[in-house]
């Protein structure tokens, strides 16, 4: 069987003044009026031929946000309570005891959930290949997604094989998490690297085995804090005292840029990290003018913009290539061709993280 793992203890930024630490991204609706990033990711991970209903791992303060997320798609879901943030490495490897409990050495189809994909096809497809693949079975696989930019936020894997015997698995000659900008922009002319999607898959055994020989004090602190998980009504609870004991790692930096049994899987799916409102406004649907419009808007003669209001009804004239974000304490009035600076706010407005 496939337990996915959904990630959702994360808080960003760049999409500032809506994600803020209280509601960040993946609790968010973006690019679907009615779905956030998370129901969107429940959804994608429920289509899964063969798979069981998801172990979501997220921080305590979101409890709520995605209890109420799970209820309102009316999917079932173990929830997993991290009660202080370490990364991904060590929610995962939470996550890997606990699917351990499910079924025999099941896979982890590992789905961060604050990307958006065009299609839930591909993303299939991309999926069954790999668990089809037998050498997929004693290593980790890494979806990668074809860079457009030389964009620094994303791991680069470098893949300079081609595919062996049709099924797309490629041998992974070498991993960055989050180069510097000059080191993308020669990966990116060089060629044959990937970005890294963090959309993962591996069995849970491969997993805890990697963990165990590269973060031994993740391993550690995770066993050790897993043997103590309690159920509390709707969650899954493992206690401080031994979970803090855990460095603070992402699986990129922990695991996938030092294993030597790293494998990688296209995917074309028409994936985007929305990491900027600029981002935003390019995969949500436009209206005639190019402008993307959510919530109480007014427009007349505007073109290229995002426009979206929460719930006060915005007024906009003549404007081009413009971001309106307009919440309950706060409205951010920016060109669209700055919306990688919105962060500059966080610190010192009220909202922010
Ligand atoms: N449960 C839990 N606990 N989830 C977490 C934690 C944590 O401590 N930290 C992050 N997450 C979740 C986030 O909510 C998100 O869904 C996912 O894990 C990835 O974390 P990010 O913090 O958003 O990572 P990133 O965007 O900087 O980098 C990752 O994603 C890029 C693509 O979007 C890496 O995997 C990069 O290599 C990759 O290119
Ligand atoms: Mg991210």
């Amino acid at each position: 069987p496939i337990i996915p793992v959904i990630l959702a203890g994360g808080s960003g930024t760049r999409l500032w003044p809506l994600s803020i630490k209280q509601k960040p991204k993946q609790f968010l609706n973006l690019a679907d009026k009615e779905l956030s990033l998370f129901q969107q990711t429940l959804l994608r991970a429920q289509n899964i031929s063969g798979s069981y209903p998801p172990i979501i791992v997220t921080h305590h303060r979101y409890r709520f946000l995605v209890a109420e997320q799970v209820v309102q798609l009316n999917v079932k879901a173990r929830i997993l309570l991290e009660p202080c943030s370490r990364g991904t490495a060590p929610a995962i490897t939470l996550a890997a005891y606990e699917a351990l409990t499910l079924a025999d050495n099941p896979w982890l189809l590992v789905l961060p959930s604050d990307h958006y994909l065009k299609s839930t096809d591909s993303f299939d497809t991309a999926v069954s290949k790999v668990i089809k693949d037998n050498r997929a079975e004693s290593v980790l696989v890494t979806l990668g997604v074809e860079p457009t930019s030389a964009e620094p936020g994303f791991g680069y894997i470098n893949c300079a094989g081609k595919a062996e015997g049709g099924t797309g698995l490629l041998p992974v000659t070498g991993f960055t998490e989050k180069p510097a900008k000059p080191q993308a922009e020669r990966y990116l002319q060089a060629g044959g690297y990937y970005w890294n999607s963090g959309i993962n898959l591996y069995k849970a055994g491969v997993f805890l085995d990697e963990v165990q020989h590269l973060c031994p004090a993740v391993y550690d602190a995770c066993r050790n804090a897993y043997q103590k998980l309690e159920s509390d009504l709707d969650f899954l609870r493992v206690p401080i005292a031994d979970y803090q004991e855990s460095p603070v790692l992402s699986v990129d930096k922990g695991i996938l840029e030092k294993s030597s049994r790293l494998m990688m899987a296209k995917l074309d799916a028409g994936w985007s990290d929305i990491g900027s409102w600029k981002a935003n406004w390019e995969i949500a649907h436009k209206d005639n003018g190019q402008n993307v419009c959510l919530g109480n808007i007014q427009h007349v003669d505007c073109l290229n913009s995002l426009l979206r209001s929460d719930s006060r009804q915005i007024a906009v004239l003549g404007l081009k290539n413009i971001i309106v974000v307009d919440t309950a304490d706060i409205t951010l009035i920016a060109d669209k061709s700055r919306s990688q600076d919105v962060s500059l706010f966080t610190d010192f407005v009220q909202g922010g993280t």
